[in-house]
């Protein structure tokens, strides 16, 4: 993209030039990626670029979007630069202080809608631990009326950011934000008989894996988000010790864990008498998700 050619430039041969680009510079999908950041410079919806093909944008629109190129190609992530992230269908505020929302975390809000579907409870109790930019709470809350959830984080900043996310789909009256370590949420936020799911991504790469990430995660994505102890297992071990006795009679949780650690979190979770009924694979194939509940 030569300065003196900025005139010329059309959306259309945008779109192509920096395509091109940002795969040399080794981005994963860099078409979908040049149309959410030529999007966001230009301030309009993605799918408005195929109706401007030929037009060609202001200078100072292609400057921010040359601005905004320039950061791509350094391997921050598109969802910072620009500022959202769609999960399970519905648009998120992200910014660096939350893990940006990924496609299997989904299974959680899937699992947790079905179970409370069935379940027929008004309301029903969800909780969420570590909720970060709030995406599963929030969907939860959006697709199931019913749902009351409490939303914890150890992250004042994090817990900002959600609080923005559920106001933005509507369910701000519904979720209660609470900052906390783990399970140590205070009493009054406990529903009397207990919290009929529980669901939790919480941070679970090992330290010793920090440099095996690739630089747009370990570079930009919080710290406290990613790393879960020496093992991966610190935050897994908290919430397997104290989330049990704020279960109701009939509860479940489900508990995302990385590639390669549902055997180890999963005996974690039965150490402390917890019942693991099996591990849901994500799309990938990978075991991902444990669903969890009390012992008979
Ligand atoms: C992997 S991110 C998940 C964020 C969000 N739930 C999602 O799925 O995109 C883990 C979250 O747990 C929070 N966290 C880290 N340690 C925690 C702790 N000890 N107690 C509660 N939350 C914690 C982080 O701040 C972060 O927001």
């Amino acid at each position: 993209m030569a300065e003196s050619q900025t005139a010329t430039w059309t959306i259309g041969r945008l779109l192509q030039w920096t395509q091109g680009y940002l795969a040399d510079k080794g981005l994963e999908e860099p078409r979908l990626s040049s149309e959410l950041l030529l999007a966001a410079a230009l301030g309009c919806r993605k799918i408005e670029l195929y109706t401007r093909f030929d037009q060609a944008p202001a200078a100072e629109q292609v400057e921010r979007f040359r601005e905004l190129v320039r950061e791509a190609a350094g391997h921050k992530p598109i969802a910072y630069l620009v500022g959202r992230k769609e999960f399970y269908s519905l648009e998120f505020v992200v910014t660096p202080d939350v893990l940006i929302p990924r496609p299997e975390t989904e299974l959680l809000v899937e699992q947790t809608v079905t179970v409370l579907r069935d379940l027929k409870r008004e309301p029903a109790w969800v909780w969420d631990i570590g909720t970060g930019s709030g995406c599963a709470a929030v969907a939860i809350a959006k697709f199931h009326p019913a749902a009351r959830v409490v939303a914890s984080d150890v992250s004042t900043s994090a817990l900002a950011v959600a609080r923005q996310n559920a106001e933005r789909h509507g369910v701000g009256e519904r979720v209660t934000f609470v900052e906390a370590d783990a399970t140590e949420i205070s009493a009054e936020v406990v529903p009397t008989d207990g919290f009929d799911v529980l669901v939790s991504n919480p941070p679970y790469i090992a330290e010793s894996q920090r440099m095996s990430l690739p630089a747009n995660i370990r570079e930009h994505e919080p710290a406290l988000a990613l790393f879960g102890g020496a093992d991966g297992l610190a935050v897994i071990r908290k919430i397997a010790a104290g989330g049990l006795a704020k279960l109701a009679a009939d509860g479940r949780a489900f508990v995302e864990v990385a590639d390669g650690q549902a055997e180890s979190a999963a005996a974690v979770f039965a150490g402390e008498g917890w019942a693991h009924r099996d591990t849901l694979k994500d799309g990938a194939g990978i075991p991902r998700v444990l669903r969890l509940g009390r012992r008979p």
